[in-house]
């Protein structure tokens, strides 16, 4: 039996807030702000354009609502938006991202933990093919190639998906359908890993086993659409 782990990329594995931290000193002191506006003008872009029924990738939505945030927030230097844009193409994982998705694949019936560890410590793409770990992001592809190669995930992972091949964003049911389509599964053999709970509603609507990183300890919500289990980070998956 075939287990199928599938990764929301940022927030979850991805640190979204990492482009403003590296140039924090430079950006001054509403750079916590900006990384908050920028994140939720991307994202509400994603929800009205996707509600509008018109498709544009993300990186563009991710540029404009930059834009507007440098707009809303004249203390920042406008010509800082190229070091910031080029941050975000080669975004900073999560510390413990590349040890959890190497314990995951190497997860198998009759291992040894200490073979576990190794192909763990190894970073083994082909552990073993029990296990299979993808993304399911509202990124475009060229985006998503460009930050899982420049994070060296791409040999921990056997597909990274875009909703561009559905053109809407999540949480349309048609984005989570590219993975039961991409894998040939029911959605009930899908464990989905977000740390956006506005995008583990969406996979919990769908009807995958949708986990919750909770790692800033938000409140619930969205109480319809549940979480089956809610972690801290990903190491308690
Ligand atoms: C993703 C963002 C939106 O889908 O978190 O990767």
């Amino acid at each position: 039996m075939t287990t199928l782990y599938v990764f929301d990329a940022y927030g979850t594995l991805l640190d979204v807030n990492s482009a403003v931290a590296q140039h924090a000193t430079a950006v001054g002191a509403d750079a916590a702000r900006l990384s908050e506006l920028w994140r939720a003008k991307q994202l509400e872009y994603s929800w009205v354009y996707s509600l509008i029924g018109r498709y544009e990738p993300f990186w563009l939505l991710t540029e404009r609502a930059l834009d507007h945030a440098l707009a809303r927030l004249p203390s920042v230097d406008v010509a800082l938006k190229p070091r910031l844009l080029d941050a975000y193409r080669n975004l900073v994982a999560y510390p413990e991202v590349a040890e959890v998705l190497g314990t995951l694949r190497a997860r198998c019936a009759g291992r040894t933990d200490a073979a576990v560890d190794a192909a763990a410590d190894a970073g083994s793409a082909q552990a073993n093919s029990n296990v299979r770990t993808a993304v399911l992001s509202n990124g475009n592809s060229s985006m998503l190639d460009a930050a899982f190669s420049s994070a060296d995930l791409l040999p921990l992972l056997d597909r990274v998906i875009s909703v561009e091949a559905a053109g809407v964003f999540k949480t349309s049911p048609k984005t989570y359908a590219l993975v039961t389509e991409a894998f040939n599964v029911s959605p009930s053999e899908v464990t989905f890993v977000s740390s956006n709970r506005w995008d583990v509603a969406g996979a919990s609507a769908f009807g995958f086993r949708a986990i919750w990183v909770n790692r800033a300890g938000l409140p619930d919500e969205y109480l319809d659409f549940p979480p089956v289990e809610t972690v801290r980070d990903l190491r308690e998956i």
